[in-house]
C-alpha cells in the first residue's frame, strides 16, 4: 500500500476530498494531509485528521517551534512528507496555488514541501470557468506540465458561481482512478536501468562549418520522460541541439524528474557515453 500526500487549497470543492480520502482510505493507503490556511474555511482539518489517523500540516512553523530541537532531531516535516510520497497530489488545485507552485513561490506546507519531493506529483484543478480559460493560468499549467507534473482536465456543468462551463473537479472516483494508474505504472519498469539516446550528432568540417542532421531528440526526451514514469532508473545521453532536455535542473540528486543526463556533441563523445553506460543498463534506446 502506498503512502499518498493530499495538499488541499481552497477552492469550492474543497469538500469533495473528504469522499477521496474515504475511498483511498478503504483500499489500505496511508493519507498525509496539507492544506492551505485558506482551505480551513472550506473544510475542517479536525474531521481530515480523525479520518486519516495523521495530523494535518498547515503553517511551516508551528506555536512551539524550535529550532534546537530541529537540528537535533534532523528531520522537518515538510520534507519528511515529501521524501515519503509515493505520489504528491493537490486537489482541488486553485488558481492561486497553482500559479505559486509554477513560479516555485515557497511560502506556505504544501507549496514548500511540492518543491522537496521527487515522486509523482498529481494537480487536480477546479475553478470558475473564465479563471480557467485565463492565460495566466493556462500558462501556469504548461509551465508545471514542463516540470513534469500531471494535470487533470477539470470536468464540465455547473458551477459553484452559478454559471455552466468547465472548472469542476472531476468526480472523486475518477481522481482515484488516475492515481491508481500513476501507482501501478511506477511499477512496471521497477529494478531497470534504461539509456536513451537522442537528437543528431555535430561533425566539425573546421572552427565554422558543421555537418549535422536534422533530428530534433524530441523522441528520446519523449521516451527518458516515459521509461522515467514507469519507474525505470533512465540515463539519457542527448545532442547538445536538443531543445528543452527532460529537465533544467539536470543532474542534481534533487531534480524532479530525476534522470541522469548527459549531452555529447560528436559521434565519438556519444559513442564513449554509449559504452560507458551501456553494461548497466537494461534498455538501451537511439532515438
Ligand atoms: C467561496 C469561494 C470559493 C472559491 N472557489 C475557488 C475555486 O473553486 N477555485 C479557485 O481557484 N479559487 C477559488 N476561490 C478563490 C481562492 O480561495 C483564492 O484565490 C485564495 O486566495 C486561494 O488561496 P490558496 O490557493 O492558498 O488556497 C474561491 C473563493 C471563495 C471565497
Amino acid at each position: 500500500m502506498s503512502n499518498i500526500v493530499i495538499g488541499i487549497s481552497s477552492g469550492i470543492a474543497a469538500f469533495k476530498i473528504l469522499d477521496l480520502i474515504r475511498l483511498l482510505k478503504k483500499d489500505g493507503h496511508s493519507l498525509h494531509v496539507m492544506m492551505t490556511e485558506k482551505a480551513q474555511n472550506i473544510v475542517s482539518p479536525k474531521r481530515i485528521e480523525e479520518m486519516t489517523g495523521y495530523p494535518v500540516f498547515i503553517n511551516l512553523f508551528e506555536d512551539n517551534f524550535s529550532y534546537e530541537q530541529i537540528l537535533k532531531g534532523k528531520k522537518i516535516d515538510h520534507i519528511e512528507i515529501a521524501k515519503k510520497a509515493d505520489i504528491f497530489i493537490i486537489a482541488p488545485a486553485t488558481a492561486n496555488t497553482i500559479a505559486r507552485c509554477a513560479c516555485g513561490i515557497a511560502d506556505d506546507f504544501i507549496t514548500t514541501s511540492i518543491l522537496a519531493t521527487i515522486s509523482p506529483v498529481l494537480i487536480c484543478p477546479s475553478m470558475n470557468d473564465k479563471m480557467w480559460y485565463h492565460p495566466a493560468t493556462q500558462h501556469n499549467l504548461k509551465t508545471l506540465e514542463s516540470y513534469g507534473y500531471e494535470i487533470m482536465t477539470p470536468a464540465s456543468g455547473s458551477l459553484a458561481c452559478g454559471t455552466d462551463g468547465i472548472g469542476r473537479l472531476p468526480d472523486v472516483k475518477v481522481i482515484k482512478k488516475y492515481i491508481e494508474s500513476i501507482l501501478s505504472r511506477k511499477k512496471l519498469l521497477e529494478g531497470k536501468r534504461v539509456l536513451v539516446t537522442g537528437g543528431g550528432t555535430i561533425e566539425p568540417i573546421d572552427d565554422v562549418r558543421v555537418i549535422t542532421n536534422r533530428s530534433s531528440g524530441k523522441m528520446g526526451k519523449a521516451l527518458a520522460e516515459m521509461a522515467y514514469r514507469y519507474g525505470a532508473d533512465v540515463t539519457f545521453i542527448h545532442s547538445k541541439n536538443t531543445p528543452n532536455p527532460p529537465n533544467r535542473r539536470v543532474n542534481t540528486p534533487i531534480s524532479y524528474l530525476y534522470i541522469k543526463q548527459f549531452s555529447f556533441s560528436t559521434s565519438d563523445e556519444l559513442k564513449i557515453f554509449i559504452l560507458s553506460q551501456q553494461e548497466k543498463s537494461s534498455t538501451v534506446s537511439k532515438r
